[in-house]
């Protein structure tokens, strides 16, 4: 069995995956990555495209900024509608002079994958029955299937980035995690087409009908979506039954600049909250959706990821400069924190803005559950210090440094 060494195998080649694996080489950290699928496969996934300052940065610090800067588009806000009736959260003013950058997270991976595959490093695509051993000892390694041959990867770390589905979650043993879940009786259903988008800025509108959101990629991409029974499938969606669906939800003024095109992607997410703890087991690391998951509500998914992602590369930059072993302790508290405060934020932004029908919420029905989400709205939408709560939370909480 050929036999590879390096110093941090990387499990996934999704966004957490590829940025860390850049930001280790900038710090001349070694590192392979292990993916079950083809690069293509990877990139055929539309996801959200709303990134905190400090993700931007990371991606800057990893020199692979540049197409992001030129093509992506600064937020200094973005809209609450409820009922009809629109709220703007205004970013900058605030949050400090904070803003979001809307860029798909698509094209971040795209970005990465090519500075990647320019640097020369190595990324085994289609790997599989990919198993992370003797992950406790000082010699962890993995073994996988690549191209009808079996290998041996060692390595002195090991980042489990390969999302919610992967194996290195469940390679901590089951009595030693403990895993938090709430699955939402909803999905979103999501439609992107090359039309202008009814707004410059996103807007989360709260409808009779249930929930929908205007997102956008440019001036001339739309991304939207609408809540939909879980028992939706996306192929029974027509693009002119999304389009009419759309335009009861969206406030009337909005609606009414509703420019309507054939979809070049339509699919459906269920909503779930989930987090693993921990986020460490001896020499492997949890990094992203392996670990955890949050509603789109809000878009924390892949900001989470990258907070992840930056404290495991000061502790990696620690170990590797100044042999300072011990420092890896400190990973799950430090990424957990921010994870939860994440986790709250997008299911509290999610309870107040769908509708759950019947379903009854904790101790009360759905009914008195709305009465009492409706007022929260109304609280955090029309004073001051409410909307500053939201736009804080919605630019991104500062990243924690190591003890
Ligand atoms: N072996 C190798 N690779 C695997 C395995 C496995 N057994 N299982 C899964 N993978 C790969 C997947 O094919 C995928 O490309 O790991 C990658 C994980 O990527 P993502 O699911 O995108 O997770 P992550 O990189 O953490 O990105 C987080 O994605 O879901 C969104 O909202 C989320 O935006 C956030 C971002
Ligand atoms: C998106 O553009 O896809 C998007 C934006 C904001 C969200 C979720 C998704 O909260």
């Amino acid at each position: 069995m050929p036999t590879i060494t390096t110093q941090v195998a990387i499990i996934g080649a999704g966004p957490s995956g590829l940025l860390l694996g850049q930001l280790l080489s900038k710090q001349g950290i070694s590192n392979i990555i292990l993916e079950r699928v083809t690069g293509e496969y990877v990139l055929g996934r539309i996801r959200a495209g709303i990134l905190e300052q400090g993700f931007v940065d990371l991606v800057h610090e990893a020199g692979v900024g540049e197409r992001m800067q030129r093509e992506g588009e600064v937020h200094d806000g973005f809209e609450i509608a409820v009922y009809g009736q629109r709220t703007h959260i205004d970013l900058k003013t605030l949050a400090g002079g904070k803003t979001v950058m809307c860029y798909g997270q698509t094209e971040i991976t795209r970005d990465l994958m090519e500075a990647r595959q320019q640097a020369g490093l190595q990324t085994y695509y289609q790997s599989s029955d990919v198993a992370l051993c003797d992950v406790k000892s000082d010699k962890p390694y993995v073994t996988f299937q690549h191209q009808g041959e079996s290998y041996r990867l060692e390595c002195d770390y090991i980042a489990g980035c390969d999302g919610y589905h992967g194996v290195s979650r469940k390679t901590i043993p089951e009595d030693l995690r403990t895993e938090h879940e709430r699955v939402y009786p909803f999905g979103w259903l999501g439609l992107l087409s090359d039309t202008p988008p009814v707004s410059e800025e996103l807007i989360y509108s709260k409808s009779e009908r249930g929930f929908a959101l205007a997102s956008r990629r440019s001036a001339t991409r739309s991304r939207y979506y609408l809540q939909v029974p879980l028992s939706d499938k996306a192929e029974d969606w027509s693009d002119d039954a999304f389009w009419a669906e759309l335009k009861k939800r969206l406030p009337a003024d909005a609606a009414a600049k509703l420019v309507t095109g054939p979809s070049i992607e339509k699919s459906i997410a269920p909503l779930r909250s989930f987090v693993c703890e921990p986020m460490q087991y001896g020499n492997l690391f949890l990094v992203g959706d392996a670990a955890h998951i949050v509603p789109p509500t809000g878009a924390k998914g892949l900001n989470l990821a990258a907070s992840d992602v930056a404290t495991l590369c000061k502790i990696l930059a620690r170990v590797y400069r100044d042999h300072d072993k011990a420092c890896i302790d400190q990973y799950s508290q430090i990424a957990l924190r921010r994870v939860w405060h994440g986790e709250r934020f997008s299911w509290w932004l999610s309870n107040m803005l769908h509708d759950f029908g019947d379903t009854a919420i904790s101790d009360m029905d759905s009914k008195t559950f709305e009465r009492f989400m409706n007022s929260e709205l109304d609280y955090y939408l029309n004073h001051e210090e409410g909307r500053k709560v939201i736009a804080n939370q919605y630019v991104g909480l500062p990243y924690e440094d190591l003890q």
